[in-house]
C-alpha cells in the first residue's frame, strides 16, 4: 500500500533532493512546502505586501493556488498558472518565506492545500512542520539533518552550479540565522516529529539518504 512520507530538516540538509529522489524511486508524488512558503513571500513582494503584515498576508495566500509538476527530472511549481520554479530559489526569497512562515494565517491557508496535496497517500512530503503538524499520522517520518559547515559548502557549490557569486562564510550565516527563526518561532517550530527517524547526511550522498529511505517505506508497505 502507497504510504505518507513525511521528511523535515533545517536549510540545506539536502531534503529537496532527497525528497525528490525518493518520491521517484517509489513512483510517488512530491510535494515541496518550502516552495509554497517562498511563493507566499514573491507574491507580498509583487504586490508591495509587508512580510510583517499577518492579515494581509493570510488573504494573500489563501489566494494563491498551487499546482507541481514533473518536467523531464526537475519539479515545476506553478502559482495561479504561472512557473515560478526559478524565481522562488533565491536566497532573498528564502530569508522572505522564513519571515513569511511565522504568521498563523499564512499556515493555516497553506496546511490546507497541503492536507489536500496528500489525501490520496503515495506521497513524499518534505518541509519543516510535515511530521509535527501537517501529517503526524504519517506512516513513516524522518528528520533530515547535516552539519552547519556541510549545509553551507553544499549551498555554496549549488549557487556556484548555477553561475551565482556564493561566499561561504555569508551562506554560513544565512543559513545560521534561518535555522534559529526556523526553530525558535512560536507556531509550527522546526523539531524532530515523535516517532521520526533521524538520518544525518553530512557523510550520505543524496541517493544513499533517497535508498535508506526508500526500504524503510517499502519495509512498511
Ligand atoms: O525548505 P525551504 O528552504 O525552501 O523553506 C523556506 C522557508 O519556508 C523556511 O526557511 C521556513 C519556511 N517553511 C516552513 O515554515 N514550513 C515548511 N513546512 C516549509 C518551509
Amino acid at each position: 500500500m502507497p504510504v505518507r512520507i513525511a521528511i523535515d530538516g533545517p536549510a540545506s540538509s539536502g531534503k529537496g533532493t532527497v525528497a525528490r529522489l525518493t518520491a521517484r524511486r517509489l513512483g510517488y508524488a512530491y510535494v515541496d512546502t518550502g516552495a509554497m512558503y517562498r511563493a507566499v513571500a514573491l507574491f507580498a513582494q509583487r504586490r508591495g505586501v509587508s512580510t510583517s503584515d499577518s492579515e494581509a498576508l493570510g488573504v494573500l495566500t489563501a489566494g494563491l493556488s498551487f499546482g507541481f509538476a514533473w518536467n523531464g527530472s526537475r519539479l515545476t511549481v506553478y502559482v495561479n498558472e504561472e512557473n515560478i520554479s526559478e524565481l522562488i530559489r533565491d536566497e532573498a526569497v528564502g530569508q522572505g518565506a522564513s519571515q513569511v512562515s511565522i504568521h498563523p494565517p499564512v499556515r493555516a491557508a497553506l496546511l490546507e492545500q497541503q492536507r489536500d496535496l496528500a489525501s490520496a497517500g503515495g506521497v513524499v512530503m518534505e518541509g519543516r512542520d510535515i511530521g509535527t503538524v501537517v501529517l503526524p499520522d504519517a506512516e513513516l517520518k524522518i528528520f533530515l539533518d547535516a552539519s552547519l559547515d556541510v549545509r553551507a559548502a553544499r549551498r555554496t557549490a549549488e549557487m556556484t552550479r548555477r553561475g551565482l557569486t556564493a561566499s561561504l562564510p555569508q551562506i554560513r550565516e544565512e543559513i545560521r540565522i534561518r535555522d534559529v527563526r526556523d526553530r525558535t518561532r512560536p507556531v509550527a517550530p522546526l523539531t524532530q516529529a515523535p516517532g521520526a527517524i533521524y538520518v544525518d547526511t553530512s557523510s550520505m550522498t543524496a541517493a544513499e539518504a533517497a535508498e535508506h529511505i526508500a526500504q524503510l517505506a517499502e519495509a512498511l508497505a
